[in-house]
Formats: structure tokens, sequence, C-alpha cells
């Protein structure tokens, strides 16, 4: 039976219960991650793992558990979830205390996680393409953190809801930084460009994926962020994520990308990407 996993204990998901007074309920003060797995292995771990210790340490919440104990709780939740494809969700609240906007003295951290199915996705995500909206990047200036505290790109991927599109392209200064739950890559002349890691992204593991795919086989790069009018004349425009891998968008803002097709150097790279898995 799938279990999740609470401070310590597996049980079913509905079992699990947090106080109220959790710091991650009531100021979104917890990181998260979340990583695929294929054929129960989980793809890129060690990637995802050292993002996860990284957004441990610059939110100062104590890392609960050892990478050893870390792979030990991964490895249970997918041998309990019975699924060869899903992925795993690991949150991390600085714990619960009275309410107070200041870091607890000696809480101990919440420790969550729960395994997920592979999500259904769009049946055309890769015979047409996907669909998005440009909106304006509304959240703070450390993006490259994997926080809980999400409401600004909830609020973005609303927008793209409403507009029947799949995502929402974040543009700040004029810039497409990345989409509310994925990066963004555009293709101009068999040249690719993706916003660079810094504090205005969140360093996508499937990016980085992908931008070693590029790199090994002489595909230019350039690691600069698109601006809107570069969206606006891309060749393709390409999105990734752990759950999306990478898939073409052809539709922006209600205009065909290129031809409206999913590109040429897109089909190139997403079979290199299933490659590796
Ligand atoms: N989101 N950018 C943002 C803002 C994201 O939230 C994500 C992932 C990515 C892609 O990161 P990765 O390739 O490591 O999955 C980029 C996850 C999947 C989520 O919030 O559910």
């Amino acid at each position: 039976m799938s279990m999740a996993y609470l401070n310590g204990d597996y049980l079913p998901l509905d079992e699990c219960k947090v106080s109220v007074l959790d710091r991650g309920f009531i100021f979104g003060d917890a990181i998260y991650e979340l990583i695929p797995v294929y054929n129960g292995e989980p793809f890129y771990l060690d990637a995802h793992l050292k993002r996860l210790f990284r957004s441990l340490e610059q939110t100062r919440i104590n890392n609960p558990n050892t990478e050893s104990g870390w792979k030990h709780i991964i490895a249970r939740l997918i041998d309990t979830s019975g699924l060869e494809k899903l992925s795993v969700y690991l949150q991390v609240t600085r714990g619960v205390a009275k309410r107070d906007h200041a870091f607890p003295a000696n809480t101990t951290p919440t420790v969550f996680g729960m395994t997920n199915p592979w999500p259904a996705t769009n049946p055309n995500m890769y015979s047409k393409g996907l669909t998005a909206v440009t909106a304006q990047d509304m959240r703070w200036d450390r993006c490259d953190i994997k926080v809980t505290s999400l409401l600004a790109n909830v609020m973005n991927k609303q927008q793209a809801v409403e507009h029947n599109a799949d995502e929402a392209f974040l543009v700040r200064n004029g810039c497409v930084l990345e989409g509310s739950a994925t990066n963004v890559f555009i293709v101009k002349d068999n040249k690719v460009m993706t916003a660079p890691k810094n504090n205005l992204i969140l360093p996508g593991i499937t990016r980085d994926v992908v931008v070693d795919i590029l790199n090994e086989n002489n595909i230019p790069l350039l690691e600069q962020a698109p601006t809107e009018a570069q969206l606006a004349d891309a060749d393709e425009v390409w999105i990734t994520s752990s759950t999306k891998e990478c898939a073409p968008v052809t539709i922006v803002d209600g205009k065909p990308v290129g031809e409206g097709q999913p590109g040429q150097l897109w089909a190139e790279v997403y079979g290199l990407y299933q490659q590796r898995k």
C-alpha cells in the first residue's frame, strides 16, 4: 500500500497530520524537492539531493537527515508506492512554534514525503505542442531556492489556465526568465537560448540535463534570458521540468511559434533525453 512519510513514520497519506502552528502552514517557511522516478529508479537523485541541501542551507532550516537517510526514505516511499513511473515529493518546514516571524529557537523541522503517479499529460504535448502566455513575474528575488511559498507562481499559472494555456512565461524587465513551474528555452537559427542560473530562476535539474545534452552534441547555447521580442521571433520554444521533461511549446500569446509545430531540434534533444532514462 502506498505510504507517505511524516517525521520518521510511514503511514497512509490521509493519516498524516501536522499542527496548524507549523511554520510551513503559517508562513510558507519551508522548502521542497520533487524527484522523477523511472522503472523504480530516481532520475538524477544526487543532483536533486544537492539542491535540497542547498535549499535548507540557504533558508537556514536544519537538515534533518544525512544523505543516506534521505536516500533510505526515498527508496522506501518508491517501494511502497507499487509504481514504476512516479514522482517523489519531499518537504521540510522550520517546524512548529508560537507564531512569530523570527526563527524559533530549538525547533525540530517537520519532514514530509509522498509519492504521486506520473501526472496525466496533455495528450497533444508531443504531437502538437503546448501553449503558453507571457505574464509579469510577481515573485521575490530568491527564485533560486525551492521554497514552498509559491503564491506568485500559483497566481501566474492561474493566469495561464484562464487563457486556456498550459504554462505562463514569467517576464521581468522585458526578459523571459522561466515558466511558473518550468524552465524555458528558445531556438533561433539552430542556436539555443535560456536564462542563466542566478537568483531570478529555479536551477532546474531538467534544465541542467538539457544543457548537458546541448553541450555534448555541440549545439550552440547562449545562457542569457531571451527578450520578449526574441521569444516572439523564435523558431522553437521548449519548456523543461521533472514531470514535463523537455516539451515543445508551439503557441505563445495566441500566436504560432515558427511553423506552429514541434521543431526539429526539439525532437533531437527530446530523443537524447529519453536515452538517459
Ligand atoms: N517545479 N522553474 C520552476 C519555477 C519550477 O517550479 C520548476 C519545477 C522548474 C523545473 O525544475 P526541475 O527540472 O528540477 O523539475 C523550473 C516542480 C516540478 C514543481 O513545483 O512541482
